[in-house]
């Protein structure tokens, strides 16, 4: 458990697959994934990131607002399960409810998740990615001071030739 100003990142309660499907039903909240998810799917990747946690004892984290208790989405580290020309590497990713936007909390989670990855788990690099055209996202990647070298950018290989979102930008930090 990561505790920040604002945020209490934890391990994943049945009761946040509600509000979670909530939000991966949101147009605004998926407009850079090939397609919204139904509660099924929805509970299908919180499936996914419960086995993630058991398998590598960390994972995308139930971000929880400290002052409401309420469920935002989620801040954290993955192993992405596809093969790059970057791969094997460990992931940082964020997900929040549009009504949490705009606030900085993507960013707050997400400083004291690198910290755990490179202190805690001793990592010697994170990455993100994203398409180019999810400016939001990117600027949480710049705010943390990663870096982006136009080499890397790829084609997702989970989305198919052709697709608008198949081309993506990588970002890396060094311990
Ligand atoms: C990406 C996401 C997590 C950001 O959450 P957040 O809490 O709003 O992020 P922060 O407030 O920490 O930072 C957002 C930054 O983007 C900037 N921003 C927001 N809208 C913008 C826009 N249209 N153009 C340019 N910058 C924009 C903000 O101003 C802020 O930067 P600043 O602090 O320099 O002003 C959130 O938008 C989200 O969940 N999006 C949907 C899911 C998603 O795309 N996840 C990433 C997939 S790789």
């Amino acid at each position: 458990m990561i505790e920040t100003a604002r945020l209490l990142l934890r391990e994943w309660r049945s009761s946040d697959r509600e509000p979670f499907a909530r939000l991966n039903a949101d147009p605004r909240v998926m407009e850079y994934f090939p397609a919204r998810l139904s509660r099924e799917q929805s509970d299908s990747l919180v499936d996914r990131v419960e086995a993630h946690f058991a398998k590598h004892g960390f994972g995308p984290f139930a971000a929880e607002l400290r002052e409401s208790g309420d469920f935002a989405g989620f801040v954290g580290l993955s192993i992405p399960p596809f093969e790059a020309l970057f791969t094997p590497c460990v992931e940082i990713g964020w997900r929040l409810d549009a009504a949490y936007w705009g606030c900085g909390l993507a960013t707050e989670g997400a400083r004291a998740v690198m910290n755990y990855g490179f202190e805690t788990l001793g990592l010697r690099e994170i990455v993100s990615f994203t398409v180019p055209t999810n400016v939001r996202s990117r600027r949480v990647m710049e705010k943390l001071g990663m870096a982006h070298d136009a080499a890397d950018d790829f084609d997702h290989p989970g989305i198919p030739d052709g697709h608008p979102l198949q081309r993506h930008v990588l970002y890396r930090k060094r311990a």
